[in-house]
């Protein structure tokens, strides 16, 4: 018999699969489909940092604390004042009612404000945890890097405070020293999921306009996770979740042998459909069979930085040879 079972965030999954905060986890009746395909659990599509401190202010040209990026408060000033808050916690509560998975609620956040108060609100609608999705990007010339390194830490500090559920942080990769950073933040966190994948840009070089990017993902976008889920399991405190690039078994067999609690998928999804899912499982109970593996404990974190012989020359050794080998 082939146990799926993880625990992640002190939460029991009975399987390793996540469906990652999307528009596929945007209702009950979408995370229903989700725990209907197995997953182990789901993290529910980001409610928006400006959307809580939208509703909390109470006249439109009210002051809003803790505000960093006034585009995007007048973008949801302008479309997505519409009681969300509300309407988000009528979803925890739901989809809670309707599955017996583990429901995540999940903020997207750039700032440690007023808005952290709603993290309480989303435990006592039944949220199982909190994913915080932390989205800095390092663009403004003005601001060090430290100072956007302790945002993320004040965040964390300040949903940590506000509820007794665990709390995971979303981040991306673009820190000058990445596993120091990572180490101190998961002492205020539960879990780190990596990576959250940014918004990317293209040009159309014939209108002269910027355009999105593709919003999915590639399967080849998995070699960044497995890198720094390898060298950061057994480093970090609590969890990690491998996120990006996850497109069917062979890519959750990879994460949880760089030694990851849990994975996300989201695009593999989008493409293929709910179904596929079932597919992504399939390949991960034939290979653990192959291997006579009967539990993930059994092989999670076989390939991890920490149990190379020699871990500062891990990589490097990797390129060398490479290098060596081509001309
Ligand atoms: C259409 C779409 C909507 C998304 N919405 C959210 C969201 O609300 N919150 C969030 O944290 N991530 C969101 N993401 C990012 C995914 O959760 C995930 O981190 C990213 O797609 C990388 O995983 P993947 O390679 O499996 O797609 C979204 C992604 C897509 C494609």
């Amino acid at each position: 018999m082939i146990d799926l079972r993880t625990r992640y965030l002190g939460l029991e999954l009975r399987t390793p699969v996540i469906v990652a905060a999307s528009g596929l986890t945007r209702s009950a009746d979408a995370v229903k489909e989700c725990a209907a395909a197995d997953a182990g659990a789901v993290v529910l599509k980001s409610i928006f940092e400006e959307q809580i401190e939208a509703e909390l202010a109470s006249g439109e040209d009210a002051h809003l604390p803790g505000r960093q990026l006034p585009e995007a408060y007048d973008f949801i000033k302008n479309h997505g004042r519409d009681q969300a808050v509300e309407k988000y916690l009528e979803t925890i509560a739901e989809a809670r009612a309707v599955v017996d998975i583990p429901v995540i609620a999940s903020i997207h956040c750039v700032s440690a404000g007023n808005w952290t108060h709603f993290a309480r609100k989303a435990q006592d609608a039944g949220a199982s945890a909190i994913e915080l999705n932390v989205f800095i990007p390092p663009m403004d010339a003005r601001r060090t890097g430290a100072e956007i390194e302790r945002t993320y830490f004040d965040i964390a500090r300040e949903v940590h405070h506000a509820v007794s559920i665990p709390v995971a942080m979303k981040i991306g990769p673009y820190f000058s020293g990445l596993s120091n950073f990572a180490v101190n933040l998961s002492k205020e966190v539960d879990a780190l999921v990596l990576f959250n994948r940014f918004f990317r840009l293209d040009f159309d070089i014939d209108r002269m306009t910027l355009v999105p990017a593709s919003m999915l993902s590639d399967p080849s976008e998995i070699e960044m996770p497995l890198r720094w889920i390898s060298v950061l399991s057994g480093r970090v405190h609590g969890d990690l979740a491998a996120s990006t690039g996850i497109h069917d078994g062979r890519g959750v067999v990879k994460a949880l042998l760089a030694g990851a609690n849990a994975v996300q998928v989201c695009s593999a999804l989008y493409e293929n459909g709910l179904w596929y899912l079932a597919k992504i499982l399939a390949e991960l109970r034939a290979w653990m069979e192959s291997q006579g593996f009967s539990s993930i404990d059994e092989f999670r974190g076989k390939m991890r930085q920490l149990g190379s012989s020699d871990p500062s020359s891990y990589e490097r050794v990797q390129f060398m040879k490479i290098s060596t080998g081509i001309e």
